[in-house]
């Protein structure tokens, strides 16, 4: 029987000191601000944005969101980048991915300024990720790393196997368990005999993108299991990536899905946009 990481719980404790640094911004005459871009209609990204926009809402920091058709042009989507860019009431700037597939979603991450990209997509808050000199984290990531902390699970030392190699997880968790002293190896789609892989795993990030693929079977007894997967099942239920049912009684820890990984997302979101605000302050 796994322990259960309450991923909820753990967000909640965090914003509840996130909101002090907020008034204490706010007595200085600073409200931290977070625009949001969504273009078109994806139903996931319009559900994740809306959350973005009520925690912001409890916590007293400033949104605005930029609701952009399916078919916004790539020079009216940088014209709104470069007007934020400069806007000073806006601290941190996220265009919700992904993006409409004709727009190049590399120019319009490297279109933010680095001092205002709080998802740390920018190339340059990426090379600092590299040599660990940053700023800001990347939010699911951070929010993994956060997870462990507060559990009291150190990560040094320990078999840490990252299943997914994408930009935004995959990469950065690896680099910055990494920077934790793990031994980290990373999967993909053409690693060979990935269950194995898995099985030798005291950590294992399960970031791979497809539903229920972790099973009991590949889970090494007593193995951390963080679940980085946001899926539907064959019901249309939302689950992660780890079979629940099967990994739980054989795990020593579990994040469930819904109620793991994703509010810890949104939470290290909030404190990156307070962390860009009081750093704007601290040059003003
Ligand atoms: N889409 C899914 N996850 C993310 C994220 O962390 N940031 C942005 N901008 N878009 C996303």
């Amino acid at each position: 029987m796994a322990k259960i990481i309450d991923g909820k719980k753990i967000s909640g404790e965090f914003l509840e000191k996130l909101g002090a640094d907020v008034l204490s911004l706010k007595e200085k005459g600073i409200v931290p601000g977070l625009a949001v871009i969504i273009a078109g209609n994806n139903s996931a990204s319009r559900v994740y944005v809306r959350n973005k926009i009520k925690i912001c809402t409890q916590l007293g920091i400033h949104s605005e969101s930029y609701n952009l058709p399916e078919d916004v042009s790539m020079p009216e989507l940088l014209e709104l980048i470069g007007t934020l860019n400069k806007k000073e009431s806006i601290h941190g700037i996220l265009p919700q991915l992904p993006l409409p597939s004709h727009l190049d979603e590399r120019e319009v991450i490297a279109a933010i300024s680095p001092k205002k990209d709080v998802d740390a997509f920018h190339r340059e808050n990426v090379g600092a990720i590299m040599i660990g000199e940053y700023n800001f984290l990347p939010c699911t990531p951070a929010g993994v790393m956060e997870l462990l902390r507060a559990e009291g699970i150190p990560a040094q030392g320990k078999n840490c196997v990252v299943v997914g190699r994408s930009n935004i997880v995959g990469k950065p968790m690896a680099m910055l368990l990494l920077h934790e002293n793990a031994t980290v190896t990373i999967c993909h789609s053409k690693t060979k005999d990935l269950p194995a892989i898995c099985k030798t795993a005291d950590i294992l990030i399960c970031a791979i993108g497809k539903a229920k693929f972790f099973t009991g079977d590949m889970i090494n007894p007593g193995a951390v299991v963080i679940d980085v997967g946001m899926n539907r099942d064959e019901n249309g239920k939302l689950c992660g990536d780890a079979d629940f049912s099967s990994c739980e009684p054989v795990a020593g820890y579990i994040t469930p899905v819904p109620g793991g990984v994703g509010p810890m997302t949104i939470a290290m979101l909030m404190k990156n946009t307070v962390t860009a605000a009081a750093r704007r302050f601290a040059q003003d």
